[in-house]
């Protein structure tokens, strides 16, 4: 496939500077252009077309992915449309993505961990729609050889956010109960999974029938459409004195309730806020009862604290990838070039699993 090159261009990018990258410092790339998906104004999803831009360069710490394919999220569509800005610094060509699989091409003189020709996962700090990424060594992990790349590229920003939810921030051992969010999206339907093997009971809320029926595949023991039915009523009748944790994607419409289902000492951790930032919250409640309201993000995360859940998850999860026991649940593949379809795809809310761009084959 041919890629339509700067279709919605208003003019020709400055490909000749080459001293400036998506990511570090380091070793120049020849002057190499690639193509990738550059956001050149903020907007709805016609913003964004292929242009060609220089490939990115990769410090001494890094390694240089020929990216097969990149994961969509719901962050890309925010920074779209300049409401969630990359952290700094801020890069010149403006390439959305936080994941991708690929092969190794190139790797930094001080890294030890990978050699060319490995296939890779990583979590990046933005740029993955583009032919080419940067991103330090300890950020990626191998593929085990049983999936392929879209499976692959599904699973970085969605485990390891569940993962961190679940292990680190709720801190939820085996026999315990969670109540899980948009249960069939991205991030849910990789914590039902994880939730299933570490021995918890997981409820879900979905918004369809359908959706209802994976979320039972993926693990959860019940599931509510909320459209139908109060999911408070629900929950409270499955889990007896309350859950032990909730991992909520919604925010604002349900906080209130999320504390309502929490049993003593429970704890909800704020992962995403699709319905809005602001809540009110009783805080006699919350000191009779001991409850926590935590928030995580995974992208602010610099240096040796996202290394260490990166490695930390990839070491304890790889095997379990590597037999089927866990996977990316993949709704649709996109080519790069329809990116802007992706986004609307994703907006529509009727993704089960995740959504992915393939690059062109070379
Ligand atoms: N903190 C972090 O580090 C981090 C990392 C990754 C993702 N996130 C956030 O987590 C959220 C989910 O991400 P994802 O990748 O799983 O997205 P996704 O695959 O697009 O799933 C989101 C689902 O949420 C449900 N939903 C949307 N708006 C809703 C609303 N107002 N009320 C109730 N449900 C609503 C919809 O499913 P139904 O049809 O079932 O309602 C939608 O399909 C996003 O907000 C994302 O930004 C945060």
């Amino acid at each position: 496939m041919s890629l339509e090159i700067g279709k919605c261009a208003k003019d020709p990018l400055d490909a000749a500077g080459l001293n400036v990258s998506q990511a570090g410092s380091g070793p120049k790339n020849g002057g190499v252009i690639i193509k990738a998906v550059v956001l050149r104004e903020f907007g709805d999803p016609d913003v964004l077309c292929v242009d060609e831009v220089p490939i990115a360069q990769k410090g001494l710490d890094d390694i240089l992915i020929r990216v097969r394919a990149a994961g969509v999220n719901r962050a890309d569509l925010l920074e779209r449309m300049g409401l969630y800005p990359p952290p700094d610094p801020q890069p010149r060509y403006h390439i959305l993505g936080l994941e991708c699989a690929g092969v190794v091409e190139q790797v930094g003189e001080r890294v030890t961990r990978f050699h060319q020709g490995d296939r890779v996962m990583a979590l990046v700090n933005g740029g993955a729609y583009a032919e080419y990424v940067a991103c330090p060594a300890d950020n990626a992990w191998l593929i085990p050889p049983a999936l392929d790349d879209t499976q692959a590229a599904g699973i970085p920003e969605a485990f390891i956010t569940a993962y961190d939810a679940l292990v680190q921030k709720a801190e939820l051992k085996m026999g315990q109960r969670v109540l899980i969010h948009a249960g069939a999206g991205g991030v849910g339907s990789a914590a039902i999974q994880l939730a299933r093997q570490m021995g918890l009971h997981a409820a879900a809320t979905v918004g369809s029938s359908e959706k209802a029926e994976h979320a039972k595949q993926f693990g959860a023991e019940v599931v509510i459409n909320y459209h139908h039915e109060d999911f408070v009523r629900e929950v409270l009748a499955w889990s007896d004195q309350g859950v032990d944790a909730v991992l909520d994607f919604v925010g604002q419409d349900y906080l209130k309730r999320n504390l309502a289902v929490l049993r003593t000492g429970g704890i909800v951790v704020v992962i995403g806020t699709l319905s809005g930032v602001k809540g009110e919250l009783d805080l006699g409640d919350l000191l009779k009862r001991r409850l926590t309201v935590r928030g995580t993000a995974l992208r602010s995360r610099q240096g040796y604290d996202k290394m260490r859940i990166i490695q930390e998850f990839a070491t304890a999860t790889s095997a379990f990838f590597q037999t089927g026991q866990l996977r990316a649940v993949i709704d649709q593949v996109f080519m790069l070039e329809e990116a802007s379809q992706a986004h609307r795809y994703m907006a529509s809310n009727k993704n089960i699993g995740k959504i992915i761009l393939r690059m062109p084959p070379n």
